[in-house]
């Protein structure tokens, strides 16, 4: 038995002559919170519509715990947990009527449980959801998403609209989430919203799948910024010629860098010569995130 829980195979979907999605292989493993990342316009909800079985593919296939997603979708409804992007609920029901009626779609779920979340994002059921601001509007399709402990949960930016306390609140509960064994496909389009949760990190690029790869890798590779100091003039050349060196400037003794990659060449390059201090900046990844969203190829 494997243990992956959504598997695309060339998952395609077009709009008339527009390609929104081309191609897509994505294999996402249980218990993995994957964040799904791309500019505005890069197949983001496409490809969870496709997964929650919205819409169909033009071609290529969506599978979801072994189910067709597209065909199959009664067999997935109990075992998924699915958050719009545009979430709007009708607006003459108060929320907990709203959940109610959802709750029995799923099979029944727990009074508690739904007041419990709803307690825990500061959420008043007795509104009528057309009252509610944005931020609680998008509490309503929180609760909605996790209030039957699904399998999988599949949610397009859902911290949209959310303060910085219930975001905190929200990864608090992702966290939650997949150390209880599940699964989150979690769309996004800034990085540092996902950094935090996502295990791996898949970045989608006008409908193609830029890279797969894990959050630690992804710093790993990301640039660094360093300031040698040494006891005497910096080796200018020396340096210059290492792997991944960029952006070398002097200023009196402190050689200032930015480097991609290993540190291992430039250390040995620089270790015939008296340095006397280094200093390692934080690594940007947003940097290194921005260079997939704009490099070509
Ligand atoms: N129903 C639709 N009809 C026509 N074009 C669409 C439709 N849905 C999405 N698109 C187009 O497909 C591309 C991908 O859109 P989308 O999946 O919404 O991107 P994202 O969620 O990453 O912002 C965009 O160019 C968008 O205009
Ligand atoms: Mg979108």
């Amino acid at each position: 038995m494997d243990n992956i829980v959504v598997r695309t195979r060339r998952l395609t979907k077009r709009f008339g002559r527009r390609t929104a999605l081309d191609d897509l292989d994505l294999d996402v493993p249980a218990g993995v919170v994957l964040g799904y990342l791309g500019p505005n316009g890069a197949g983001k909800t496409t490809t969870i519509r496709l997964l929650a079985g919205l819409i169909r593919p033009t071609s290529g296939s969506a599978m979801v715990f072994g189910f067709d997603a597209a065909d199959q979708y009664d067999a997935l409804q109990r075992r998924i947990g699915y958050l719009p992007g545009d979430f709007v609920a009708y607006p003459g029901l108060t929320g907990a009527q709203y959940l109610t009626y959802f709750a029995h779609l799923y099979g029944g779920v727990p009074t508690e449980r739904i007041d419990l979340l709803a307690k825990r994002f500061d959420l008043d059921l007795g509104v009528r959801i057309g009252a509610l601001s944005r931020g609680n509007r998008q509490k309503v399709g929180i609760v909605q998403a996790f209030m039957h402990d699904p399998d999988l949960l599949i949610l397009d930016e859902p911290t949209t609209g959310l303060d910085p306390i219930m975001q905190r609140e929200f990864r608090e509960l992702l966290r939650e989430t997949r150390d209880a064994g599940r699964t989150v496909f979690l769309s996004s389009h800034v990085l540092s919203e996902v950094e935090a949760v996502a295990d791996t990190v898949a970045i989608l690029r006008a409908g193609r799948l830029v890279t797969v790869q894990s959050v630690q890798d992804l710093k790993d590779r990301a640039r660094r910024r360093l300031d040698l100091t040494f006891a005497d003039v910096p080796p200018l050349e020396r340096i210059r010629c290492v792997p991944g060196v960029r952006e070398l400037t002097v200023d009196g003794r402190v050689a200032h860098l930015s480097i991609t990659g290993s540190t291992a060449t430039l250390i040995k390059a620089v270790a015939p010569y008296d340095v006397t201090n280094v200093v390692s900046h934080e690594t940007d990844l947003e940097a290194a995130f921005l260079d997939y969203y704009s490099s070509e190829g």
